[in-house]
C-alpha cells in the first residue's frame, strides 16, 4: 500500500497541549504515514514501535554512505562543538561500535552502583522539598531541576559550584533535539557545548590525576579487554548522561503530578494506597517525557502492508503506543493496577534506556516524599512548546 501524505502537526499549541486525541484518531485511522514536511513515515501503534525498536533493519545513526537529513547534517556541521558531543553520543552509534562503547558505560554505571547513590537522592529530595513547603512554588524550577541536577552532579562528580552552569548546558544543548530549530536557538546550544566541552575537558584531567568516587573517574577507568575509552568518548557520555538523565526526570515529576491533580486523584499516602513503583510506571505510560525517537530503514520493509524505502526516517511515536487501546486496556485512564506495566517510555532494543535503574530510584524518591501531601495546582501548568521533549515550563503548586 502507497503511505498517506499527512502533516504531523508537531508545532500546534493545542496539538502540544493535548497531543493524546489526535494521536488516537491517527492510530485508528492512519496508523503509519508519510509527512512531507519533515520528510519523516510517523509510526504510532505499539506493536510497530517496539518491532522496530529492536530491529536489526533499523539504525539510530544515518548510515555513513547517505546523503539524507540535511537538516541534521548541516546542524552539525554549522555547530562544531555540538557536532564534537554528538560524535561518540551512544544514541548515535550502532553494531560494534555501539556494543563496544556501551559495554563499557554499563560496567561504570551498574545496578550497584546506582544503589549506592540511594541515601544521597531520599536526602536531596528532602531537603530541597521540605523548605517549600506551606508556600506556593514552581514544582519545575524550585524541586525537580535542582533535585535532578544534583544527582547528576553528584553522579558525574562535578563540584557543586558548578551546578548553575550545568543546568544551563543541558536546558540549552537540548533546545537541538526538536524537529525544528530555531538558528537562534542552535547558536544558544552551540555556545553552550563548547563551554561543556571544555569543562568536562578539564575535568577530566583532574579526575585522572585526583580520582574520585564517581562516574568520570570510572569512565576515565574503565576497561575491557584492555581498552579504554578515549577522551572524546569520555566527554560525549558525560555530555549525553547529564543530558538524557536531567531533562527526561525533570518532566516525569512535572508531568506526572500535574496528571494527578487534574484527574483528581489525592496524591496524600497514594503511596500507602498503592506501590510507588506501580505508580512511577503507570505515570511515565499515561505521558512519556519523550515523544518520539528517530531510525533509518537500512533496506526495503514493510509496516502494516505500507512500503518502507530503503533509507527512509522513521519517526516512532512512544507516547502514542503508550496510550495503544489494544495493548492497554482503556489506555486514556490513570490506573495503577494494571497488570501491564511494558510501556516504551524508556526506549527497547539496543538503544534501550542505560539510566533508566537511576530514573526510577530518582522517581520514586520524589514521588516517596510529595505524597506526603495533598497538592493543588495553582494556575494551568504552561507547556513548553516541544511536541519531542514533553515538559512543562512552569507547574506552581502548594500543599
Ligand atoms: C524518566 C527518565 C528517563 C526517560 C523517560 C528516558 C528515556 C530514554 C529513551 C526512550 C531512550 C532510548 C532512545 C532511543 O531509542 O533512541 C534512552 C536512552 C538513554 N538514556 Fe534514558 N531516560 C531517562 C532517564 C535517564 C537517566 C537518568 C540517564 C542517565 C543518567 C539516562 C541515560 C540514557 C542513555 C545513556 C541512553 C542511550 C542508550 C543507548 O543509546 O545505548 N536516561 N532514555
Amino acid at each position: 500500500m502507497e503511505l498517506k501524505n499527512i502533516e504531523f502537526p508537531n508545532a500546534d499549541l493545542n496539538f502540544i497541549d493535548n497531543p493524546y486525541p489526535a494521536l488516537k484518531d491517527f492510530r485508528e485511522e492512519s496508523p503509519v504515514f508519510y509527512d512531507e514536511k519533515s520528510d519523516l513515515i510517523y509510526l504510532t501503534k505499539y506493536e510497530d514501535v517496539k518491532s522496530i525498536q529492536s530491529s536489526k533493519k533499523y539504525v539510530s545513526a544515518k548510515p555513513a554512505n547517505l546523503e539524507g537529513d540535511r537538516e541534521w547534517d548541516s546542524r552539525k556541521k554549522a555547530y562544531d562543538y555540538f557536532g564534537r558531543t554528538e560524535e561518540f553520543s551512544l544514541l548515535n552509534l550502532e553494531g560494534s561500535a555501539h556494543n563496544e562503547l556501551r559495554g563499557l558505560v554499563a560496567k561504570a554505571f551498574s545496578i550497584r552502583q546506582v544503589e549506592l547513590l540511594r541515601p544521597f537522592i531520599e536526602n536531596k529530595s528532602r531537603e530541597i522539598l521540605d523548605p517549600l513547603i506551606g508556600s506556593s512554588f514552581d514544582l519545575i524550577h524550585d524541586y525537580a531541576q535542582p533535585f535532578s541536577i544534583a544527582i547528576m552532579g553528584e553522579l558525574l562528580g562535578v563540584p557543586e559550584s558548578r551546578y548553575d552552569d550545568f543546568l544551563r548546558w543541558s536546558n540549552d544543548i537540548v533546545r537541538m533535539y526538536d524537529l525544528q530549530v530555531s538558528e537562534e536557538n542552535a547558536e544558544i546550544a552551540e555556545k553552550s557545548a563548547e563551554e561543556f566541552y571544555f569543562y568536562t575537558d578539564s575535568l577530566i584531567d583532574e579526575k585522572l590525576k585526583e580520582p574520585g568516587d564517581d562516574m568520570i573517574t570510572r569512565l576515565a577507568n574503565v576497561t575491557e579487554n584492555d581498552q579504554k575509552l578515549s577522551k572524546d568518548q569520555i566527554i560525549c557520555t558525560a555530555i549525553l548522561l547529564l543530558n538524557a538523565g536531567h531533562e527526561a526526570t525533570v518532566n516525569t515529576i512535572g508531568n506526572g503530578i500535574s496528571a494527578l491533580i487534574s484527574n483528581d486523584i489525592e496524591t496524600k499516602s497514594l503511596n500507602e494506597e498503592y506501590d510507588v513503583k506501580n505508580i512511577v510506571e503507570e505515570l511515565l505510560r499515561w505521558d512519556s517525557p519523550l515523544q518520539f525517537f528517530q531510525r533509518w530503514s537500512l533496506e526495503d520493509t514493510e509496516v502494516r502492508g505500507y512500503k518502507i524505502p530503503k533509507n527512509a526516517k522513521v519517526a516512532i511515536l512512544l507516547g502514542s503506543a503508550n496510550r495503544d487501546d489494544e495493548i492497554f486496556k482503556n489506555a486514556k485512564e490513570i490506573n495503577f493496577q494494571r497488570e501491564n506495566l511494558n510501556h516504551t517510555s524508556f526506549g527497547g532494543g539496543m538503544h534501550f534506556c542505560l539510566g533508566a535503574h537511576l530514573a526510577r530510584l530518582e522517581l520514586e524518591a520524589s514521588f516517596n516524599n510529595l505524597f506526603e501531601y495533598s497538592w493543588n495546582l495553582e494556575a494551568k501548568p504552561e507547556r513548553t512548546g516541544a511536541f519531542g521533549i514533553r515538559g512543562f515550563k512552569k507547574v506552581m503548586v502548594s500543599a
